[in-house]
């Protein structure tokens, strides 16, 4: 079978850690409220028609868990589940491959759906409405297409940029989930659960500190915990409290909102170099050497809504609040414009 079809559990860039930490049951699964009821309900209703899922496109920015709801939705459907991604499927005849190949019911998983490119993308409107595909046989003026059924099956998509999917693949999905950024009590709960499955002694208050400085995004909370866990064993006596939360975020370069260097480095950027912006975004990019995906994808979401930033048409933009979180007094044109938010 194609490389490419990684038919294990596993997708090449997965951290063993990471799965590992990984709830398995809807039930294990912290937060998302509105989402998990949904999926609950769906999931029981095909259960109970003893049809497959519907198709389910998962968005929202990385590390708040669809690679682990798309997981679950297969174990709660008490099926398997083929993991690919958008950039990995190049030509048609590989998703080609990768759908004659399914089970009955078995979940597709694809991340980063949006990358998917058109050619491909087209195949999946019948796969996904039909349960068809059109093969094409032979080259040139002798070339015909073949109609091949595949077996019924759920689509799970996962994407940090649903503005990027084509609009007929967007309206095949079925049931369209987006995650938010976590609440703190939320976050609180799924440290509390890490820590308690990697033996790391944590006080609530500790907890607590941690979970404010997530920036509400579970992945951050687990790599702080980790992180935070070794000083608290070269600096202290193996627990994380309060006190000792506090001064390992501080060498660690993490402020009071859960701010790395990278996101200091963008505010502070915009405010030094373009005046408080507005400024572009592969301008902005090329200014701090980062890829502008990544700008988009990882660090603008959670300065977005921090309220630190706004993105405007002509480009993004430090609010007031943000001046003053960087330590600065507005620039007059933000107390004057209408970019006054506060
Ligand atoms: N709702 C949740 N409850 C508990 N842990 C979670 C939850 N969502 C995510 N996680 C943890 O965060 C990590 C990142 O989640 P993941 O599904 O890989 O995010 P994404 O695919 O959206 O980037 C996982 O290893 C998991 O341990
Ligand atoms: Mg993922």
């Amino acid at each position: 079978m194609d490389e490419r079809f990684i038919t294990s559990h596993l997708l090449p860039e997965e951290d063993m850690e990471e799965v590992f930490l990984r709830p398995t049951r809807l039930q294990d699964y912290i937060g998302q409220q509105q989402v998990r009821e949904n999926i609950e309900v769906f999931i029981q209703a095909a259960r109970e028609r003893h049809q497959s899922l519907d198709h389910v496109l998962l968005s929202g920015p990385p590390g708040l868990g669809k690679t682990t709801l798309a997981n679950i939705i297969a174990s709660e459907m008490g099926t398997n589940i083929r993991k690919t991604s958008g950039p990995a499927i190049e030509r048609a005849g590989d998703l080609a491959a990768i759908l004659t190949n399914l089970e009955a019911g078995e979940v597709l998983f694809i991340d980063e759906i949006h990358r998917l490119n058109r050619t491909v993308e087209e195949i999946m409107y019948s796969a996904m409405e039909d349960y068809k595909i059109d093969i094409v046989i032979g080259k040139g003026p002798s070339a015909r297409t073949l109609e091949v059924d595949i077996n019924p099956f759920t689509l799970v998509g996962a994407t940090t940029r649903p503005g990027l999917l084509s609009s007929p693949l967007r309206d095949r999905f079925g049931i369209n989930c987006r995650l938010e950024f976590y609440e703190e009590k939320d976050l609180m709960q799924i440290l509390q659960r890490t820590a308690q499955i990697l033996k790391v002694p944590i006080t609530p208050e500790g907890a607590a500190k941690l979970a404010a400085c997530s920036r509400g995004t579970p992945r951050i909370a687990n790599r702080l915990l980790k992180r935070v866990a070794d000083f608290a064993l070269v600096k202290g006596d193996g627990e994380i409290t309060e006190e000792l939360a506090e001064t390992s975020l501080r060498s660690l370069l993490i402020d009071e909102c859960g701010l790395d260097r990278m996101d200091r480095l963008i505010l502070e950027t915009i405010i030094q170099k373009f005046n408080g912006g507005p400024v572009g975004l592969d301008t902005l990019a090329a200014a701090i050497s980062e890829e502008s995906d990544s700008l988009t994808d990882v660090y603008e979401p959670y300065l977005l809504k921090l309220g630190f930033l706004h993105k405007t048409p002509r480009g993004r933009v430090v609010t007031e609040r943000g001046y003053r979180h960087m330590g600065y007094k507005p620039h007059p044109s933000v107390k004057s414009g209408r970019l006054f938010d506060e």
